[in-house]
């Protein structure tokens, strides 16, 4: 077969040939060429205007002075402008003048809810509805208090923490571990507990257990066992638990007594966080 004709002029090849196949030893085209020195221009450029080159700690800055974390940085320093005056506001009004006013109430809603699920969600659970040990923040029943002066003092102090001097304290003793009451008594208080939380028990000995808590409970409980917010005593006669109401749960709480511990965020949130996230709690439901 012949060879079409070509007007190309004759091009030399570089001599390299495989199987009949020649090399052509072509100038690379000029678009190519320039197009690759300017990518040369500018990398160099790039390398010196930016951080680039990684030196034995972090990298070279480049002249701009430009960084990824500069601009975060900014950014929250813009939105903490904007948010200042309001910030501001809500951390020195009356506590009880924020509900009255929609822009304030309505921003510590939003900040409380991140708040919420940054800082108490771990142990209040993402829905606040709490876990053993952990108390349901969405419900009426309150420990220590539900009003939100209550809850913007345990928020900011803490309950028996140890780090905090005006957190939160009391302390139920261990009857069992403790010797302060024998195990018949203890399973007698356990079936009077479960008598006036309104279960099922054993009325023989909760009649025994009724003498048991008078002497050893009401100072925390209260008399009628509805329980003591000063001293943070939990109401026993309802059926909302804090640990549990079944004979087990209840037996080893009144043996071993619990101590829940809840750290304290005045130190770590600012007066307005803690403001926003009382807030937030405070409108979940149960607040008073
Ligand atoms: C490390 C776990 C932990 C974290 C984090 C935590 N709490 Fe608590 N919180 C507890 C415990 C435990 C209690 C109950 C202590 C007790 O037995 O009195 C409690 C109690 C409370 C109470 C009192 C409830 C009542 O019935 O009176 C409120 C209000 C509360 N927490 C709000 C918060 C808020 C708001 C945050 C986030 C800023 C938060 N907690 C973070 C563990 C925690
Ligand atoms: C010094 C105060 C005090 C005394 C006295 C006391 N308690 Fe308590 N009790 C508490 C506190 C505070 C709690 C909250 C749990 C904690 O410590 O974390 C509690 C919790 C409980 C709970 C757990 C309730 C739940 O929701 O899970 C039971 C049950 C209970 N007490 C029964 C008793 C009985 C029975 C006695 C008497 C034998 C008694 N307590 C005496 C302070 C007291």
């Amino acid at each position: 077969m012949a060879h079409p004709k070509t007007t190309k002029p004759e091009v030399p090849s570089t001599g390299h040939e495989w199987d009949g196949i020649r090399e052509y030893d072509n100038p690379l085209p000029r678009w190519w060429l320039w197009t690759f020195y300017a990518t040369i221009v500018w990398g160099i450029g790039y390398t010196v205007a930016f951080p680039a080159w990684p030196m034995i700690s972090g990298a070279t800055a480049g002249l701009l002075g430009y960084s990824t974390r500069g601009e975060v940085a900014a950014e929250i320093e813009r939105v903490a402008q904007a948010n200042a005056g309001i910030e501001g506001r809500l951390a020195s009004v009356d506590l009880a003048a924020i509900a009255d006013d929609p822009a304030l109430s309505g921003f510590a809603q939003n900040a409380g809810a991140s708040i919420f699920a940054n800082t108490c969600a771990q142990c209040h659970g993402a829905g606040a509805g709490g876990a053993k040990g952990y108390p349901n923040l969405l419900d009426n029943d309150w420990l220590w208090g539900g009003s939100l002066e209550d809850i913007h003092t345990t928020v900011t102090h803490g309950i028996r923490n140890g780090t905090d001097p005006e957190a939160r304290y009391s302390a139920m003793p261990a009857f069992g571990r403790d010797g302060l009451l024998e195990r018949p008594q203890v399973a007698a208080v356990v079936q009077y507990v479960r008598q006036i939380s309104g279960q099922e028990a054993d009325a023989a000995l909760a009649a025994e257990g009724a003498a048991v808590f008078a002497d050893n409970c009401t100072a925390c409980h209260a008399e009628d066992g509805t329980g003591d917010r000063a001293q943070g005593a939990p109401d026993l006669t309802d059926a909302i638990w804090l640990y549990g109401g079944d004979v087990a749960t209840l037996t080893e709480t009144v043996s071993g007594a619990r101590f829940g511990v809840m750290p304290s965020w005045g130190d770590r949130l600012s007066e307005a966080e803690i403001r926003a996230v009382a807030s937030y709690v405070h409108a979940l439901g149960g607040g008073e």
